[in-house]
């Protein structure tokens, strides 16, 4: 259904600054168009390739992905769909991970690894250059302390030759986001981050202050839905979903918040950005914030 929303600057919560790249604030995870365990391809191909079209046709400009997705089968979706891309749509990735045969995701931060994760994602994205590459850091469980200096000094250098416009890092702890902003400016950090997981609560203030975007992966809880007594409750005041209300909390959180959620089918896709819009009333954040154990 094209026109739904006809442009960027009308959908919830309008738009932010990524460096000198503007995006609207509901963006999409493309994540989990490929296959089971994110790997291989989607069962239903064209699905895939409707929900990438609709994201661009509803106004959405910031794609997340990685080449470690499929491994490149969520890129080469995206490069299908919409190559050559319009000039307000930003597709984001990260490198620092790879895959292996059982669907693990070991780390691959070797400034080998890394160049050559580079240029996966420019091949399959078809692009010359990345607007915004997050290194991601930690494992499947979450960070880990730890200097990032090696590697990121591998993407700075990326920068320098061109091939990298803007950087970020991803699965990072508050000490290695400060270590990453003493070697070179960074436009966005890509943590887990939910009503439920609300452990970078200071992080996310501290970037605001400084103008760097907190992007939340995992905003729906991921592949253990979110689910809770509150949100359900306000969810029915507002006559709303509970996925809604979670989108919609994230928004209303901080101003340098950007969603990415991710989902396979247009109907959700079109729920989500619409459902981001309703405006959260203080006693609504206050039973919300019972979730993270604030209240
Ligand atoms: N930096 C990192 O290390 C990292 C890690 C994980 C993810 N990410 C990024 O973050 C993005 C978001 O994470 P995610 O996609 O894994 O998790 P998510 O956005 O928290 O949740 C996605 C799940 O919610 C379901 N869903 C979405 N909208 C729905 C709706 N309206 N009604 C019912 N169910 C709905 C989806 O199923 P359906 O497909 O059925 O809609 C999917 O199973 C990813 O796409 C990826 O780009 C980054």
């Amino acid at each position: 259904m094209k026109g739904l929303i006809v442009n960027s600057f009308s959908l919830p919560g309008g738009t932010w600054t990524l460096g000198d790249m503007t995006v609207t604030r509901v963006g999409y995870g493309a994540m989990q168009l490929a296959g089971p365990g994110v790997m291989g391809p989607p069962a239903d191909r064209d699905a895939a390739l409707a929900v990438l079209r609709e994201a661009v046709d509803l106004g959405i400009t910031h794609v997340d992905t990685a080449h470690a997705y499929g491994p490149g089968v969520t890129n080469a979706l995206i490069r299908e769909a919409l190559h050559p891309y319009p000039g307000s749509l930003h597709v984001v990735t990260k490198v620092g991970a790879t895959r292996d045969e059982h669907g693990g995701w070991p780390p691959a931060r070797e400034p080998d690894q890394l160049r050559r994760a580079v240029d996966e994602n420019l091949e399959s994205l078809g692009l010359d250059t990345l607007d915004l590459v997050h290194l991601r850091l930690g494992n499947a469980g979450g960070p880990q302390a730890g200097s990032l200096a090696r590697a990121f000094e591998t993407l700075v250098e990326l920068q320098r030759q061109g091939v990298i416009r803007h950087l970020g890092v991803s699965n990072a702890t508050a000490e290695q986001v400060a270590e990453a902003q003493s070697i070179a400016p960074i436009v966005s950090v890509q943590n887990m981050y939910n009503l439920a997981h609300r452990h970078d609560d200071a992080l996310i203030d501290r970037l605001a202050a400084e103008n760097v975007a907190y992007v939340p992966f995992f905003p729906l809880g991921g592949f253990s839905p979110l689910q809770s007594e509150a949100l359900s409750a306000v969810a029915a005041r507002l006559n709303a979903t509970p996925i809604s209300v979670a989108l919609a909390w994230l928004l209303q959180r901080s101003p340098n918040i950007l969603l990415i959620p991710g989902t396979s089918s247009v109907s959700h896709l079109r729920e989500n950005v619409a459902g981001a819009g309703p405006s959260l009333s203080d006693e609504d954040v206050a039973e919300l914030e019972k979730i993270g154990g604030r209240a």
